[in-house]
């Protein structure tokens, strides 16, 4: 088979988006972010990686607390808007609906379907990108966003990002049960 070498400036493919809450100087900031990933089961921690000069990475530093909201694809331009425009020279504070939380200092975004409060647990750093490893004290959603207790994605409305293509998708359909669908296979090989 003849494979094509993309080099190695490639991202993780498709990617959630997502949007960091943070009290920066003790203003609300928020930035598009989609390099995120849960990193523990228990305690539930999730990593967020930043890029060092962002306004957001100075303001987790302050409060040791930040958000993570997970918006639907009505907030496609805000979201996008906040990924471009940074809290250093342009004051973003006033763009969404907030509400906080148990730590009193993370703001959290009414409008989105999926709201994580997360307390700093650690920081990594890198040479451009320092990675925040947060728990997760508490998360919000709203009934409409639920079947059966659980979320479901066809009615969160989500969108995925992919790099260097720069696109914005929306999410398929569910194509099979996970921890299922190699079941057969599994039991052939015990
Ligand atoms: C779709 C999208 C995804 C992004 N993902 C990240 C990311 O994962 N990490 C990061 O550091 N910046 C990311 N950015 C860039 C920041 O959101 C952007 O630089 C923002 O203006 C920083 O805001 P701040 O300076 O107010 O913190 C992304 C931007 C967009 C549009």
């Amino acid at each position: 088979m003849d494979k094509v070498n993309l080099g190695s400036q490639i991202f993780v493919y498709p990617m959630p988006v997502a949007i960091i809450g943070v009290m920066v100087d003790e203003k609300p900031n928020f930035m598009t972010l989609a390099w995120l990933t849960r990193v523990n089961l228990d305690p539930p921690l999730i990593g967020v990686v930043i890029n060092k000069t962002h306004h957001t990475a100075r303001g987790i530093r302050q409060t040791r607390s930040f958000s993570v909201n997970f918006p639907g694809q009505e907030l496609i331009e805000k979201t996008d808007f906040v990924g471009m425009a940074s809290g250093k020279n342009i004051d973003k504070s006033a763009l969404f609906d907030l509400f906080f939380g148990k730590t009193k200092s993370a703001p959290l975004i009414e409008q989105c379907p999926l709201c994580l409060e997360c307390r700093l647990h650690g920081i990594s750093e890198f040479p451009t990108n320092d990675l925040f490893v947060g728990e997760i004290v508490e998360s919000y959603t709203e009934d409409r966003f639920l079947t059966d207790g659980k979320l479901d994605l066809a009615k969160m409305k989500p969108f995925l990002l992919t790099m260097p293509d720069n696109g914005y998708w929306s999410v398929g359909e569910r194509v099979a049960r996970a921890w299922e669908a190699g079941k057969a296979l599994f039991n052939q090989k015990q």
